[in-house]
């Protein structure tokens, strides 16, 4: 497995496979991988000829210094990981080889990037529209492999592919939990053990609200008892529980379309965010 730096070697490196008629897959990721990114990179693995899977800690994406400052960072296992995947190259760039000096562009996708996260991290999802544009750009992937638990983010790449005609298609892969139903993420490494062991309280809250809406129960209802078992459960803090449209992120105006419950909250300094089909 090849680990790349630069732009210039990961475009003579896709060059040579597409001249051999390989398809490629990307799968986009900041490091510190678990089973979450390793299941979207066997997906990849599965469905194209060559996998590049890009590892980079994107500054623009965070509104808050100091989560970019605690970000783990894991390079040397997620390699021996991705290799055991069977990736073929990691492409693990330098900040100022993705954002060298005199870089002023900025993308904007509205609409589904305006509520939830979008309205409580000012700035995130054009850093992530950026960069993942940019990583699109440089792999030239017909694939691009993005997980539903950040159900937002692959809505919002979705729109931004659509709206730019760009030439990948988008796979959207399911949540990897684990055992006790905690959304696997490179964020519970920084939970106590004490507040691990309070972590699943917020994906069993959804479930139960899930249930009550779908036997009847008033929406409002069901959302405030699964707020209010968050906190009871010893969360600190519930950003939002939300149902929504699920392709569209706003309001459900058709009961028959997809749904999607969202949540986001503060257990210790950890902000978790998760999300079910409805
Ligand atoms: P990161 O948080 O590292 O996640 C990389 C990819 O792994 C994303 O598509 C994310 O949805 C997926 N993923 C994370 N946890 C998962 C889980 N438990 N189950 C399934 N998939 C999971 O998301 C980002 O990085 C960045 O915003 C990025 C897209 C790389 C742009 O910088």
């Amino acid at each position: 497995m090849l680990i790349l730096r630069t732009v210039a070697e990961l475009r003579g490196q896709v060059a040579a496979w597409k001249a051999e008629g390989h398809s490629v897959g990307v799968v986009p990721t900041m490091g510190a991988l678990h089973e979450g990114h390793l299941s979207l990179a066997r997906a990849a693995r599965r469905e194209c000829g060559r996998v590049i899977t890009t590892i980079f800690v994107n500054p623009k994406q965070f509104n808050n210094p100091d989560d970019l400052l605690k970000y783990p960072r894991t390079e040397e296992n997620d390699a021996v990981l991705l290799a055991t995947v069977g990736v073929d190259t990691v492409f693990a760039p330098p900040v100022d080889e993705v954002y060298p000096g005199g870089f002023v562009t900025n993308i904007s996708v509205g609409g589904v990037s305006a509520p939830l996260e979008g309205a409580l991290r000012p700035g995130h999802f054009d850093g992530v529209a950026t960069v993942v544009t940019k990583l699109f750009g440089m792999t030239q992937a017909d694939r691009g492999y993005f997980g539903q638990k950040d159900w937002q983010q692959l809505q919002v790449v979705r729109q931004l592919v659509r709206d730019l005609n760009l030439k990948v298609e988008i796979v959207g892969c399911e949540t990897v939990r684990d055992p006790d139903g905690l959304a696997m993420s490179s964020r519970n490494q920084r939970l106590t053990s004490q507040a691990r062991s309070k972590a699943p309280a917020l994906y069993a809250a959804m479930l139960a609200a899930a249930r009550e809406f779908r036997d009847g129960t008033p929406l409002q209802g069901a959302l405030g008892r699964a707020r209010a078992a968050v906190l009871k459960e010893g969360f600190d803090r519930v950003e939002y529980i939300e149902l929504v449209d699920a392709d569209r992120l706003g309001p459900i105006t058709d009961a028959t379309r997809p749904l999607r419950l969202l949540a986001a909250a503060w257990l210790d300094d950890v902000r978790l965010i998760d999300n079910i089909a409805v």
